[in-house]
């Protein structure tokens, strides 16, 4: 049957010089393989695990050179193992990725079968992956809608285009030290960060772990002084007791929600009595503008202020009244470069107030 061993191979040539392009990748396979199910420890002891099974052994680290795994590729058959290499090429001052897998395919079962896994395991699922439909999910997904990466953690450590929509949600909800404030899908924690000024106490959730850390980071001190909890959550399924909040606020995502009145009702749910709430909303203006660009554009769902308010009164929210808000002065304020500001102005941005009778 060793005939039937083969080679994978495929490579990708980057503009890194070899360290930054290993301490990369390994940073991004760290949280690939999680995404995934499994778990790579790095280093020269490093593993990658499955369900608790072995499935990756490091037999070699080389930092910014050569990586090698033990591969076993099937826990019915713990003899059969594969070599697994990664190694890092410099060549004309950019980096040459590339990664083998090597002794693959003596169990598939002969060599129309090994034709048959290229296809279907290999070819299929990484052209699918740079199609229109699923490159444009990974731009959205990795940039705004779950983001992850170091990029987005710069980004959302600092989102300085968000700032005016911050300066809006906080003189809406003017909040006061006696404040218990919900944030539904915080990214990187930064209006946390200005909300948490007034004294009040808050918690928030988001779907992307990248962000949920982030959001700790950013106020660690808040969080050590319990008066901060970000948890990795749905906006539809919130971990917090009914009638725990006093207000809630939600920026930067209403487009991205399938359903925004589960979340909203939701939300209504973690509420008090009187719980207000203020939710930036997603305009149709913004459509393929940089405040909304392709491919994020046409994955987002955008609302007039009627649809907007109607939102509101189905998850059952009282004094529910679509706003608009002047953006420019804020985007002096805090800073956005004079070329940019025109982005602010006009129309007014919409958001939504209401409250929890
Ligand atoms: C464009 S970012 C905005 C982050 C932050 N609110 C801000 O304005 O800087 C959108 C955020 O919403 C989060 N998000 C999207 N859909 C979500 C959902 N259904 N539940 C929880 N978080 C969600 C994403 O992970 C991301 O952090």
């Amino acid at each position: 049957m060793t005939e039937n061993r083969s080679t994978v191979r495929i490579s990708i040539d980057l503009e890194l010089g070899p360290s930054a392009a290993f301490d990369t990748l390994v940073d991004e396979l760290k949280s690939a393989f999680e995404r995934v199910g499994m778990r790579f420890i790095p280093g020269a002891d490093g593993r990658i695990v499955q369900k608790g099974i072995e499935v990756g052994r490091v037999v070699s680290w080389n930092p910014g050179e050569k990586v090698l795994l033990q591969w076993h590729p099937a826990d019915w058959d713990s003899a059969y193992t594969t070599e697994v290499e990664l190694s890092f090429q410099v060549s004309n001052g950019r980096t040459i990725v590339v990664l083998e897998h090597r002794g693959w395919g003596q169990l598939v079962g002969g060599p129309a079968e090994l034709a048959g896994w290229f296809a279907g395991q290999v070819t299929a699922p990484f052209l699918r992956v740079t199609s229109p439909a699923a490159f444009g999910d990974w731009l959205t997904d990795r940039g705004a809608r779950r983001p992850y990466g170091a990029q987005a953690r710069a980004v959302y450590r600092d989102p300085l285009y968000h700032y005016p929509n911050f300066r809006v949600i906080l003189a809406e909800l003017a909040l006061k030290p006696d404040d218990y404030l919900l944030e539904v899908a915080c990214g990187g924690g930064a209006f946390l960060k200005d909300a948490l000024r007034s004294g009040c106490r808050a918690a928030a959730v988001d779907h992307s772990p990248d962000m949920v850390r982030l959001a700790r980071e950013t106020n660690c001190q808040a969080v050590e002084e319990g008066r901060l909890e970000v948890l990795e959550a749905t906006a539809e399924h919130l971990p917090f007791p009914d009638a725990t909040f006093t207000c809630a606020a939600m920026t930067g995502v209403l487009g991205f929600l399938p359903d925004p009145v589960a979340a909203f009702a939701e939300i209504r749910r973690a509420l008090r009595q009187g719980g207000r709430f203020v939710v930036a909303g997603s305009d149709p203006e913004l459509k393929g503008t940089p405040g909304a660009p392709e491919p994020m554009a046409s994955r987002l769902h955008f609302y007039l202020d009627r649809e907007l308010e109607e939102l509101g009164r189905k998850a059952g929210f009282h004094e529910v009244r679509a706003v608009r808000r002047d953006l420019e002065p804020f985007a002096r304020e805090v800073g956005v470069p004079e070329e940019h500001v025109p982005l602010f102005s006009g129309h007014g941005a919409r958001f939504l107030l209401a409250r929890k009778q």
